[in-house]
C-alpha cells in the first residue's frame, strides 16, 4: 500500500522510524517531510498528507508530532479524512474496524517506538466492519 508520511519537528525522528517500518513490512512510505528537525508548522505537513490521501495519490496516511493532537485536528480539517490518534494499539484497531480511519496519529512525545510499530501492525490488519459504523461513519460531515 501507498502511504504518505509526515510530522513536524517533534515527530521527525519517529518520522524516520515509521518509513523504515513501513518499507520492512512490505508498503511503500511517501516522505512528505519535514525533512530535518527544524522547528515547523504542524497544519502545513497534517494537510499535504491529508490531500494526498482524500486526493487517492496515497491509500493512507501516517502523522506525528509532540502529542498527536495538532496533526489530528488539522488533518481532519481535510474533506473525506478521518484521522485517528492512537494511544496504544488497541486504539489503531478500532480506527481502522468503527471510524473508517485513513490517517493514523501518534504522539512523538508519549508514545514509545514498540507501541507505534504494534499499533501499524493492527493498523493495516484491520478494515472496516461496515454495517452499523457505516451508517455513524456517513453521518460525520461539518454541520455549521
Ligand atoms: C510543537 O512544539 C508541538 O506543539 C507540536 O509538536 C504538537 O504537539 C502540537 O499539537
Amino acid at each position: 500500500m501507498k502511504i504518505a508520511v509526515g510530522s513536524d519537528h517533534a515527530g521527525y525522528e519517529l518520522k524516520n522510524f515509521v518509513i523504515e517500518w513501513l518499507g520492512r513490512n512490505g508498503h511503500e512510505a511517501v516522505d512528505m517531510g519535514p525533512f530535518n528537525d527544524d522547528s515547523v508548522d504542524y497544519p502545513d505537513y497534517a494537510r499535504k498528507v491529508g490531500e494526498s490521501v482524500a486526493g487517492g495519490d496515497c491509500q493512507q496516511g501516517v502523522l506525528l508530532c509532540g502529542t498527536g493532537i495538532g496533526v489530528s485536528i488539522s488533518a481532519n480539517k481535510v474533506k473525506g479524512i478521518r484521522a485517528a490518534l492512537a494511544c496504544r494499539p488497541e486504539f489503531a484497531t478500532l480506527a481502522r474496524e468503527h471510524n473508517n480511519a485513513n490517517i493514523i496519529c501518534f504522539s512523538a512525545r508519549f508514545t514509545d517506538r514498540e507501541t507505534i510499530a504494534r499499533s501499524l501492525e493492527n493498523w493495516f490488519a484491520a478494515g472496516f466492519e461496515g454495517g452499523r459504523h457505516e451508517r455513524r461513519v456517513n453521518k460525520i460531515e461539518p454541520c455549521c
